[in-house]
């Protein structure tokens, strides 16, 4: 649905050449929620504004739906965007029109007869579950209200692809999380390729069928979600990946050394394990007791849901013979299950 090859994108400015995006390819499936994910600055927004040319990109070529977009002029462009809505950070609603105006507003040059369009607004109200709010100005609304009302805006040209450039970075943990539910249903019952933008960690987690991880204007790192949680390469995804679970907490704790809870005797280790949905079940605790006489007194948990499979993770003091210890860890590993020494 959405193929960028070797896209890049650099500013002119005062200072110097930006160059904000950095040779990114990537491909992105027919129905699929595709987040991309990365600090502020990494050049997420405009690797997002060059899929709909809103940012024409320097170099490199943009195919959505099996058009060129990086070979058409303005004009064509204009139609095309039709069929890519998009939604943002802080809404971008008409103050001045009610809920019913700012979502006919794109329906404007559209071909529907007038009854139809009112149909449609009606729908898509219905759809966000809005229909008792037609009449309302968004000043009156809540952001997750605001941000519904631009979902239906962004669909009145019922668009293949849904482009949201941090949706929900403006709002709090619950209301994030019925606009993602929402922007769920928008996939599965519309059948729209979704691609979502965002700084939380919590938002892939949540919705994403694949990510990519951006960082200085690159691509350096791209899978299912499931796979990158577990088996995340690069510094910057493990970064993510630890301040979502609070593992970063647990580093800082484990160097502080007035810490009793992370004191070591000698021989002692702490390991980190971390758990896919291959193996979560698997009793690895217990046998390191009954088989290599090695204890493990765990000091922090975590286990998340990713789409319905479970992955954990397990910080845990080892102590016994040293000897027993090295085969704890051998047998750790050959569980498949994901090893970090973390202090030793
Ligand atoms: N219109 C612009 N002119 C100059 N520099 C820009 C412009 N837009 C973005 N940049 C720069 O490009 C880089 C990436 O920005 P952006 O795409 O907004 O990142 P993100 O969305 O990941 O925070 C930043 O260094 C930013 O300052
Ligand atoms: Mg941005």
């Amino acid at each position: 649905m959405i193929q960028l090859e070797k896209v890049s994108k650099f500013f002119h400015t005062g200072s110097g050449e930006v160059h904000a995006v950095k040779e990114v390819s990537l491909h992105i499936e027919q129905g699929e929620v595709f987040g991309i994910i990365g600090f502020s600055g990494a050049g997420k927004s405009t690797l997002v504004r060059c899929i709909n040319l809103l940012e024409r990109p320097t170099k490199g070529t943009v195919i959505v739906d099996g058009t060129e977009l990086t070979r058409l002029d303005e004009k064509q462009l204009r139609e095309v965007r039709r069929k890519i809505g998009m939604i943002f950070q802080h809404f971008n609603l008409l103050r001045s029109r009610t809920v019913y105006d700012n979502i006919a507003f794109p329906l404007k040059k559209s071909s529907l007869s007038k009854e139809e369009k009112h149909k449609k607004i009606l729908s898509l109200l219905e759809l966000v579950g809005l229909s008792d709010k037609k009449d309302a100005y968004p000043s009156q609304l809540s952001g997750g209200q605001k941000q519904r009302v631009a979902i239906a805006r962004a669909l009145a040209n019922d668009p293949k692809v849904l482009l949201c450039d941090e949706a929900t970075s403006a709002l709090d943990p619950q209301t994030t999380k019925s606009i993602l539910y929402l922007l769920k249903q928008v996939n599965e019952k519309l059948g729209i390729t979704i691609v979502v933008i965002t700084h939380e960690m919590a938002v892939v987690k949540d919705i994403c069928d694949r990510v990519a991880i951006m960082e200085l204007g690159r691509v350096v790192e791209e899978g299912f979600t499931e796979d990158v949680f577990v088996h995340p390469r690069e510094t910057v995804t493990k970064d993510f990946i630890n301040t979502a679970n609070n593992i970063d907490k647990i580093y800082e704790l484990i160097q502080q050394e007035s810490n009793d809870l992370t004191k070591l005797q000698d021989g002692e280790k702490i390991v980190m394990l971390t758990y896919s949905a291959n193996n979560a079940g698997e009793p690895v605790l217990s046998y390191l007791v009954e088989s290599f006489g090695v204890k493990a007194n765990i000091i922090y948990g975590n286990i998340d849901i990713l789409k319905g499979k479970s992955i954990g993770k397990l910080v845990v003091t080892l102590s016994g013979k040293a000897e027993n210890i090295e085969k704890a860890l051998a047998y750790i590993q050959e569980r498949k299950v994901e090893l970090e020494v973390m202090k030793e």
